[in-house]
């Protein structure tokens, strides 16, 4: 099959990181560019999944936005939305989740460890987060979803819902394949480098934030964790500098091996500075522009709105279609 429509989403809680931007953002650019049909949305109803303050929701939703449009997607080849302003997702997640199976849900590893970390509000919502990731998914056609590894397991629960459901009522919903980066698919926190990096951490060193300033990354990456040995290698006994390493690829465009035989005699203060530095060429073009876009809110509200209303006319098709299916009618 043609490849050619691409979806993914943010959750606009807290700054996104360097994980969410090797995992998924600088993909999501490089789709574009490929001129495939992508849909890119803010995904504010997940993120109701731990409690939010109201008023500072809306304006995170918005500064997503600016960021997503700093890093590259560009609004004339793609299509820009806030979840909660497409109200078809919301529809469409009842639907499949009497497609879903309480065991499947059980064996999301990511309700497991957030159920364990907000262990004072696992709500129904958190149980039934995956089937909405679904449904966001299913609406519009969708190919390719470019994730991190964190989300693979949620993507292939979308694939095994479309496949049922089209064996039930008939072709309905494209069949979507995780779309993952080869180096890169999960960026580990800078402290422990054994968990993920992640933007809800305690601890504000484990992570880089798009927007960090280049005086924050070098520190952080100077107080990164790696080991006793002072040898660059890649190895699976070496977790914190092969975080590093991959890091310092990544945003270097330089395979494993050229950057090992670079580093070769060199200690670790070495790969720490070359890392921040190639982060902070990429990332302070990204700063500044966004900084240009949240200036200007007659243009980003504009684009949101017309962003929500393309999704929306798509959507519906999906929607009308499961309903005719289905026997309930809109
Ligand atoms: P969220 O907001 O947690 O993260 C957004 C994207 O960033 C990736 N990511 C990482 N990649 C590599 N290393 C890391 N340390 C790292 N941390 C985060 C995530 O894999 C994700 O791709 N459930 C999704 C949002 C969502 C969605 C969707 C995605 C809702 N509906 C439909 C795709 C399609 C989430 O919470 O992402």
């Amino acid at each position: 099959m043609d490849k050619k429509i691409v979806f993914s989403g943010i959750q606009p809680s807290g700054s996104p990181t360097l994980g969410n931007y090797v995992g998924a953002l600088r993909n999501w650019n490089l789709l574009q560019d490929e001129k495939r049909y992508c849909y890119y949305c803010i995904v504010n109803l997940h993120a109701m999944t731990v409690r939010q303050d109201p008023g500072e929701l809306y304006k995170r939703s918005v500064e997503t936005a600016a960021l997503l449009l700093a890093c590259g997607i560009d609004p004339e080849l793609s299509t820009l939305f806030i979840q909660s302003q497409v109200k078809e997702h919301a529809e469409l997640s009842w639907v499949l989740s009497c497609f879903t199976y309480m065991g499947e849900l059980n064996r999301m590893t990511q309700f497991k460890d957030k159920s364990a970390k907000h262990s004072d509000n696992i709500n129904a919502g958190l149980y039934t987060y995956p089937v909405l990731m679904a449904s966001d998914i299913l609406l519009y056609g969708t190919n390719l979803v470019p994730v991190g590894s964190d989300q693979k397991q949620h993507v292939e629960l979308a694939r095994d819902i479309a496949i049922r459901f089209n064996k039930l009522y008939g072709e309905t919903f494209a069949v979507p394949e995780p779309y993952i980066p080869k180096v890169g698919g999960r960026v580990m926190s800078l402290q422990e480098p054994d968990k993920k990096m992640s933007k809800s951490d305690n601890n504000p060193n484990s992570y880089i934030a798009v927007m960090d300033e280049p005086d924050v990354i070098i520190k952080k990456f100077k107080r990164a964790v790696t080991d006793s040995e002072n040898v660059i290698a890649y190895s699976p006994e070496k977790p914190g500098v092969s975080n590093l390493l991959s890091i310092y690829c990544t945003f270097t465009g330089k395979t494993m091996e050229e950057a090992v035989a670079g580093f070769e005699g060199k200690g670790y203060g070495h790969l720490k500075k070359a890392a921040a530095e190639a982060v902070i060429a990429e990332l302070s073009p990204i700063q500044s522009e966004y900084k240009r876009i949240l200036g200007d809110m007659a243009y980003l509200d504009d684009i949101i709105e017309k962003g929500a209303r393309k999704a929306r006319e798509r959507a519906l098709v999906t929607l009308n279609d499961v309903y005719k299916k289905t026997g309930l009618r809109s």
